[in-house]
């Protein structure tokens, strides 16, 4: 633990800080002996990460082997999980991916110096060299990162998140100090946030610097700063991955915002599903209580300010601003009526200000390097870099940290392209309130928000998900329908009511059911549902909307011709049985959840009525049955 220096002006009492944490982070990076540091965050333990670690702490043992054990973050390369990195004597760091719990034996070996390091697990080297392996840099998924290197999560794979000398040590909260040490006033501050035109990252883009403005100039003296880490929409883990490999840089956003804002009071709202995000967060405001950079007085000056983790209440409706400030002070997650806006009425009432993890996360490098600086990347539009979750269909599934404006493309070809046998259908971004828009759109789309809401689509808050053309449109938006629905906080009926409406009829259409007035009254409903109190709301016929829009043959194929050509739609498929010989077929029987495969040895069939299409039998036998395209049934028209 980090212990706060009594004395000094707040540099002063920084350096006490930081010289320490620097020969700590420096014995770290070249040690005495080899250490392997499997990366540790919630997706590389999705991967098996927990079980390799057991495997080569069990493995250093049995060996007696001459190397530590220790951890970091992933680098972005999620596809090559769960990644081992081993850092030599000399400073060499080689990246191994993926290492199984049955590659513990390799890779000790690599460490302690008995086989090369060139094994074909090696990836590249993120740190020094060695002999026939490339720097992990040059990977081509990274061709779109900055030239000069990374610039907000630049410590990734280089500290180990849970170690607060490893952020002090590599120069973390140098800019909340010198800014302390009077070498900023907070209207500077703001002013330096305005120049840099940091935007907010939830997806909105509103200038942060301005915002901070608003709260700034409130009435009173409780205000109170607010960052949102609810990141609710699926394909999106970018806020995650800030807070499970860099807590202390949110935290000194945080204070640096405190600072410029007048706020003596902060919470980050966590969402409930990010367990690791959640205790590294709490594990770091300790430390940095300890250390005197949070609390009353920090660094010595009269500021007090303290930080709170909050676990979230579970809705996606929390993460909306209003809705996420009634559930921090134990109200149910329900949008408020605006205005006022937060900055006039918050938390308690209060002014406050809400920002998401990524745009407070950027405000320590806005601070410490200028706003000149940080305007040498991105567009005139969008400035800086931003970080990018992409998943789906595609060969490399992982995050980076691009420029805004790069083209869509781009992205593509450095996610190595869609899987073998797939083309690319459609590109799903900015969540369930998002878009859906298809391929041909590729070569109109750059990383920027006007591209997307030319063609009335959302880029979002970072996740894009590229869609194969094994994938139904049509039941997708089925899935985000429901979901809106679900998630609806029934305050206004025009959204609770209306996505109820917009539900029913896309799910009467995947039935087989679908009508000729449903395009009309899909229409009505959504502009209907632009009536309502929030964005929830506003934003929830979007996916229809644009399902509508450039995938409307599909649509047409589900509604009048009664075809799904993904196999994907419950009521136009069926399964049959096509191998009675097949010994899975048995199995496939067993497992069906409604019984629905009846007869016995060389008879066995799915009985069509009993069927609810889970697909369980196909993933068990697939060589046994097969999904198959109904036949169309006469339509019954009703004649009065
Ligand atoms: C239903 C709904 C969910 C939202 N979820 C998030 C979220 O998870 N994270 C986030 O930063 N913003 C989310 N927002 C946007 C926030 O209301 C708000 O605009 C944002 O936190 C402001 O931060 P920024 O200015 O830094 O972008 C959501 C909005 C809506 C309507």
């Amino acid at each position: 633990m980090v212990s706060a220096n009594p004395t000094g002006t707040p540099l002063e009492r920084y350096e006490a800080l930081k010289a320490p944490a620097e020969v700590a982070y420096a014995a770290w990076r070249t040690p005495e002996r080899a250490r392997i540091d499997v990366a540790i965050d919630t997706s590389s333990l999705a991967n098996g990460a927990k079980a390799t670690r057991a495997a080569i702490a069990a493995r250093i043992q049995e060996t007696n082997a001459t190397v530590d054990l220790g951890q970091n973050h992933g680098y972005g390369m999620q596809w090559l999980q769960p990644l081992v990195t081993i850092t030599f004597p000399d400073g060499a760091s080689v990246v191994y991916g993926p290492v199984k719990a049955d590659q513990a034996a390799a890779i000790v070996d690599i460490a302690t110096g008995r086989t090369p390091a060139t094994s074909t697990l090696a990836i590249g080297a993120v740190a020094g060299k060695r002999e026939g392996i490339p720097s992990l840099r040059d990977h081509p998924f990274f061709a779109l990162e900055p030239k000069t290197g990374r610039r907000l999560i630049h410590r990734l794979g280089l500290t180990d998140p849970e170690n607060m000398q490893h952020y002090l040590g590599t120069g973390g909260y140098h800019a909340a100090a010198r800014m302390l040490d009077r070498h900023q006033s907070p209207a500077q501050v703001r002013q330096e946030l305005i120049d840099s035109a940091l935007g907010g990252r939830g997806g909105g883009n509103f200038p942060a610097g301005t915002k901070w403005n608003f709260l700034a100039t409130a009435p009173g003296d409780e205000h109170y700063v607010i960052c949102n880490a609810d990141e609710g929409d699926p394909g999106a883990w970018v806020n995650r991955v800030i807070m499970e490999g860099d807590p202390h840089l949110l935290i000194e956003g945080l204070l640096i915002a405190a600072y410029a804002t007048g706020s003596r009071g902060g919470f980050i709202y966590v969402r409930d599903e990010y367990p690791l995000a959640i205790a590294r967060l709490e594990a770091a405001v300790r430390e940095a209580e300890a250390a005197g950079l949070l609390g009353n007085g920090v660094l010595g000056t009269s500021m007090n300010f303290e930080l709170r983790v909050i676990r979230g209440a579970g809705a996606y409706v929390c993460g909306e601003e209003t809705g996420l400030i009634n559930s921090i002070q134990d109200g149910r997650g329900m949008p408020r009526v605006k205005p006022p806006f937060p900055a006039g009425s918050g938390v308690f009432f209060k002014p406050s200000n809400v920002n998401n993890v990524e745009t407070y996360a950027n405000a320590p490098m806005v601070v410490e390097h200028g706003a000149q600086r940080y305007i040498e990347y991105g567009t005139e539009r969008m400035r800086g870099t931003r970080l990018f979750s992409f998943s789906g269909d595609i060969q490399r599934v992982g995050f980076m940290e691009i420029p805004f404006g790069v083209p869509l493309a781009g992205v593509i070809e450095a996610c190595g392209g869609m899987l073998p046998g797939q083309q690319l259908k459609a590109i799903q971004s900015g969540g369930p309130l998002g878009s859906m828009l298809p391929a041909r759109e590729v070569p109109n789309l750059s990383m920027e928000n006007v591209p997307f809401s030319a063609l009335d689509a959302l880029m979002g808050g970072g996740g894009i998900v590229f869609l194969g053309d094994q994938v139904c449109t049509i039941h997708m938006a089925e899935m985000f329908t429901q979901f809106v629905e679900e998630e609806s906080c029934g305050r206004c009926t025009t959204c609770h009511g209306g996505n109820q409406r917009q539900t029913e009829i896309i799910r009467r259409t995947i039935a087989g059911d679908g009508r000729h007035e449903d395009r009309h009254n899909l229409a009505l409903i959504d502009r209907t549902l632009q009536f309502s109190n929030c964005v929830h709301g506003q934003f929830s016929p979007k996916i229809v909307r644009n399902t509508l829009r450039f995938f409307s043959e599909e649509y047409e194929r589900h509604s009048a011709g009664r075809t799904c050509d993904a196999l994907e739609c419950e009521g136009l498929i069926r399964f049959r049985v096509t191998n009675q010989s097949d010994p899975r077929l048995v199995e496939a029987q067993e497992i069906c959840p409604t019984a629905a495969i009846i007869g016995g040895p060389g008879a066995r069939r799915v009985d069509d009525a009993l069927c609810i299409r889970c697909g369980a039998c196909t993933d068990v036998a697939p060589n046994a049955l097969v999904r198959e395209a109904k036949p169309a049934t006469p339509r019954v028209v009703a004649i009065s």
